[in-house]
């Protein structure tokens, strides 16, 4: 954990404002204190009550088989479909006229969807998905926009027990081409463009550059109509959504699949720079992903009206805006585009327009919202919302209190929950009926799921003491593996505290007086910027897959914003200009093409030479302090202690351009 950090451990750790659950809420709250007892005396018997909460078309005959560690089963035998249970089963219950999504499009454009058209979606997608050879266990890779055709699209593939692999609508052609490779997708439903801040982004002609890298098992790609753009077209292998899904009949006899039969790979950033393809399988994932989602926001499925920000390309869309929310049967809002597009009250806008009554969203975004002013949500009415969530990276009180204050006017609980790709659903957070907040805590683990905070021998720290997180049970939605690396998914997360079973989450935390948890951020090499998992080495390695840059380092470095920022100290080959702005420029745009805009540095700075210990490992605790304009640390493990003073005087920097 950096420096910064650390720093700012001591003033949260002094916190001493307590919001308690408001009374209402705690007297009709789906979960109540009695929950963590529950769970604490079997906690097997309390993941078996979640799952009854779904259709199953055969009961398990077994809870959990550890026995094969860190290899999970869960629900063992137990048979299931995800897409009938997040959507046949509430219009077979009489809820087919009940709206699952209210689509809002950037540019103003909307469309309702009840859960009897949903059905009717999927139903005809999992059709042409059928007709183009797609069957259990292939691998279709999803490339689109936020829409209705996203949702469609991941749960015609769980119909049909193919493993969707979604990649983020802003990852970049060969970051398509790297995940396509190694998931070995056989199709990749796509749209023309989407729109962002205004204007068309283009898609399909980022899949045709990926598809134009190298062979790949590729043999369709499904286009869906938004953007209205030019995209080339190969006959023999695109296909028109519209033409090959609007023609099918809207029924389709499911068939219901082992619990562990896999639902999704998502690939995620780890600490070397190819990125990880996370694995989850079907019955534990619907399992934990549809109780957190009940429990957390105290979903009543019958009134509320839920609304989570984030892009279904990541866990949380995954999550919490497919599986979870369809599977309560809740009605959400989606959103195509920006919060400040066409203007910057246009979240509060949609809030008011659809009665958004649980919110949930990310701290850089509320961070942003700060900056705007408390003048714009004033000018919409919020009055609906309930309680509020946040994810993806740690939230400082001074947002937390924002958050509370301006948009939940004082009476929303706020849930900040601590969850990975890797966990799959939420893992700790408040409970918004039981918990007395504290702003910046994440609290504890969920009724249910076990975490300690534990020094580097694996020992629980005391109350007050820092240290690793770990997970130290099982639990439903964990990760079954690393696709096609089992060696990497022991290495990564089961080795670091092998003697104790325990899960490593990559995560720094703390303990306060009363034991309950401040997550501190990333302990590895992983960087989080704005919410985004983005790896230090996959941005080295994309600056260094250019020809005028012969070694690059970068590091994360605090953003007021962004939680953290990239920070890239490169060395330039010898025959290369001094690294003038125009290179600096070249560079960062040539990282947006290499992984996508997500991982453009938002500082380059040129170097002489880059400080290395004895062995050649380069120091990045001294980057960091240069890059947050400290004081340089202890130097005397450097092989060379005065290249810190060549690269402080020799600076060549560039401010950022968005
Ligand atoms: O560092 C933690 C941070 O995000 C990481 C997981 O990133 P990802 O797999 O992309 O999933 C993000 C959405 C679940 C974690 O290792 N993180 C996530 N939620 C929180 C958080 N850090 C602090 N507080 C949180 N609530």
């Amino acid at each position: 954990m950096t420096e910064s950090n650390q720093e700012g451990l001591s003033n949260l750790l002094h916190e001493e404002r307590r919001f308690p659950p408001p009374e209402a809420l705690a007297a009709q709250a789906n979960y109540t204190a009695d929950a963590y007892a529950e769970a604490d005396k079997d906690r097997l018997a309390f993941w078996e009550k979640q799952a009854r909460r779904l259709d199953w078309d055969t009961e398990w005959s077994e809870v959990l088989d550890w026995t094969n560690a860190p290899f999970a089963k869960w629900f063992v035998g137990g048979r299931l479909n995800a897409s009938v249970n997040c959507v046949d089963r509430h219009v077979s219950a009489g809820r087919g006229e009940k709206v699952a999504i209210h689509f809002e499009g950037e540019p103003g454009d909307t469309r309702t969807v009840t859960y009897a058209d949903l059905a009717k979606l999927v139903a005809q997608a999992a059709n042409a998905l059928t007709d183009l050879g797609v069957g259990q266990g292939d691998r279709v890779a999803v490339y689109l926009p936020m829409s209705v055709e996203a949702v469609v699209s991941m749960l015609a593939c769980a119909r049909l027990g193919a493993i969707h692999s979604v990649i983020f609508g802003g990852f970049s052609a060969q970051a398509i081409y790297d995940r396509v490779l190694d998931a070995d997708a056989k199709l990749i439903i796509t749209a023309d463009g989407g729109y962002r801040r205004g204007k068309v982004f283009p898609l399909k002609p980022i899949v045709d550059e990926a598809l134009a890298k190298g062979s790949t098992n590729v043999a369709r790609v499904i286009v869906v109509k938004r953007g209205e753009n030019e995209v080339d077209w190969d006959a023999s292998r695109d296909l028109w959504w519209d033409d090959i899904v609007g023609r099918q009949p809207d029924t389709h006899e499911a068939q219901a699949f082992d619990a562990e039969n896999p639902l999704f790979i998502l690939y995620t950033s780890g600490t070397t720079g190819k990125p990880k393809g996370i694995l989850h399988t079907t019955g534990g994932y619907l399992t934990q992903v549809a109780y957190t989602h009940h429990a957390a926001f105290d979903l009543k499925a019958d009134t509320d009206v839920f609304w989570c920000t984030a892009d279904i390309g990541w866990v949380t869309g995954h999550s919490y805006i497919v599986y979870g929310p369809l599977a309560n049967g809740a009605t959400q809002v989606i959103y195509e585009g920006t919060p400040d597009t066409p203007h910057r009250g246009r979240f509060w806008e949609i809030a008011q327009k659809y009665g958004v009554t649980l919110l949930y969203t990310a701290p850089t975004t509320i961070r942003t919202f700060m900056k705007w002013g408390d003048d714009i949500p004033a000018q919409f009415d919020l009055s609906a919302l309930r309680v509020l969530g946040s994810v993806g990276e740690p939230i400082n009180p001074e947002a937390w209190m924002w958050y509370r204050r301006v948009i939940g006017g004082d009476r929303c609980p706020i849930v900040d929950t601590w969850w990975q790709t890797e966990t799959g659903a939420m893992m700790i957070s408040p409970l918004p009926g039981v918990t007395a907040t504290k702003p910046g805590s994440a609290m504890k683990g969920l009724p249910g799921v076990s975490v300690d905070v534990v020094d580097d021998t694996g020992t629980p720290v005391p109350n007050g003491g820092g240290g690793l997180l770990v997970l130290t049970e099982p639990w439903p939605s964990m990760l079954r593996g690393i696709w096609g690396d089992d060696e990497r998914f022991r290495e990564t997360y089961w080795s670091r505290f092998a003697d104790e079973g325990y899960y490593f989450a990559g995560d720094g935390a703390k303990k306060d007086a009363d034991g309950d948890l401040w997550l501190l951020g990333r302990v590895d090499d992983v960087m989080n910027v704005s919410g985004h998992r983005i790896s230090t080495t996959e941005v080295e390695s994309a600056l260094v897959s250019h020809p005028s840059v012969a070694e690059a380092a970068v590091v994360g470095a605090t953003d007021p914003t962004t939680g953290q920022g990239i920070v890239a100290f490169v060395i330039l080959r010898g025959d290369a200009a001094d690294g003038g702005e125009a290179m600096v420029s070249e560079l960062r745009n040539h990282v947006a093409k290499e992984i996508g805009a997500i991982a453009k540095p938002r500082q380059i700075m040129v170097v002489p030479e880059l400080p290395k210990t004895r062995s050649g490992k380069i120091m990045r605790r001294l980057l960091r302090d240069v890059a947050e304009n400290r004081s340089i640390g202890d130097v005397t493990t450097l092989a060379d202690s005065t290249v810190m003073d060549l690269i402080s005087s020799g600076l060549s920097t560039a401010p950022p351009e968005d």
